[in-house]
């Protein structure tokens, strides 16, 4: 079998915290490895005859269409189940979802407002639940940041992230991805908005044992200034739209613009997750400048997925 060793079959995969720093190396090589077949036309259906059932409570454009593609190529299906034609949009326990659809799909992706629920579903499911972004946690996208960023610089340990904005689930992600895999990240953040305190605890926990440094700086221009990577994310996530005028007013002072970049390393590049609101927390010149990797970005989110997917779920033997 072409696998790489990574032996997570049937894990779940909520926030990375439960991963060995080791699995999630070996996660990135499998992506590399799966990006390159696809590249030469080599055929990869390792997952023929499996089904992942995709539940879908908010707006998705780039995970939805790259795990529904990621799974044709693997030579599997995918289901596209959104929160409110599922019978859990009428009130039936997660729980008894779980059961269900373990009966039927290999593994079952979600995208949701509320971790505790994903945590729930997962709980209860005998299959393989991956977390497609809660209002906690976005782990695909910080796995797919992590293969661009070792993609464009040959290496992870040591270099320096400055995240630019809300301390928010992409922000939360990439802390405790960047703390196991060796990164040191500064969180530019307006004050009470540095992100939640027990993922703060985790990530710096975590950082302890690979060396990496985590840290807190309310000053934009201070934090990018031995910056490689500067990454931002939209200052309202979905379902916080009620605080968007607000949070306009709040984070003005952080917005990623050609002074900021300036200041940080040479060739230093910019991330962002997207969708992206230009004029708000990145500007147009930035976001289609020679420092951006956002598309980039994007398309890993399809060999990280297929990454994940043949790893938790059962590849049958060729
Ligand atoms: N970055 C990301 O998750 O994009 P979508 O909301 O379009 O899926
Ligand atoms: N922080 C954003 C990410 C979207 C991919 C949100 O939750 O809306």
């Amino acid at each position: 079998m072409q696998q790489t060793k990574t032996n997570i079959t049937g894990k779940d995969v909520l926030t990375w915290k439960d991963f060995t720093t080791e699995e999630i190396e070996q996660l990135l090589e499998q992506a590399n490895l799966l990006k390159k077949k696809l590249k030469n036309n080599e055929s990869h259906e390792w997952l023929k005859g499996k089904s992942l059932g995709m539940i879908f409570q908010n707006a998705s454009t780039r995970t939805r269409v790259s795990f529904e593609v990621g799974m044709t190529q693997l030579g599997g299906h995918a289901l596209f189940l959104s929160g409110e034609d599922l019978q859990i949009g009428r009130g039936e326990p997660v729980e008894d979802t779980a059961r269900a659809m373990s009966r039927y799909v290999d593994a079952i992706m979600i995208r949701a407002n509320d971790h505790g629920m994903v945590q729930k579903l997962a709980e209860m499911s005998d299959v393989p639940v991956i977390n497609a972004l809660t209002d906690l946690y976005h782990p695909c996208q910080a796995l797919a940041d992590a293969l661009t960023i070792q993609e464009q610089f040959g290496r992870l340990k040591g270099l320096n992230i400055t995240y630019v904005g809300d301390g928010n689930n992409v922000a939360h992600s990439l802390m405790i991805i960047a703390a196991k895999l060796g990164m040191n990240m500064t969180m530019a953040t307006p004050q009470d908005y540095e992100g939640d305190a027990d993922v703060w605890d985790a990530a710096q926990k975590q950082a302890e044992q690979t060396g990496a440094t985590i840290r807190h700086v309310v000053d934009p221009e201070r934090a990018v200034s031995d910056a490689h990577i500067i990454y931002t994310d939209v200052w309202t996530s979905m379902g916080a739209e009620k605080e968007q005028q607000s949070r306009l007013k709040i984070f003005e002072k952080y917005q990623v613009n050609d002074q900021l970049m300036a200041k940080a390393q040479p060739g230093a590049i910019f991330m962002h997750c997207l969708p992206a609101h230009r004029g708000e927390e990145v500007t147009a010149s930035v976001l289609e400048g020679k420092q951006s990797v956002v598309f980039d970005q994007a398309e890993n989110r399809l060999h990280v997925q297929k990454a994940i997917l043949t790893s938790v779920m059962e590849v049958p033997a060729t």
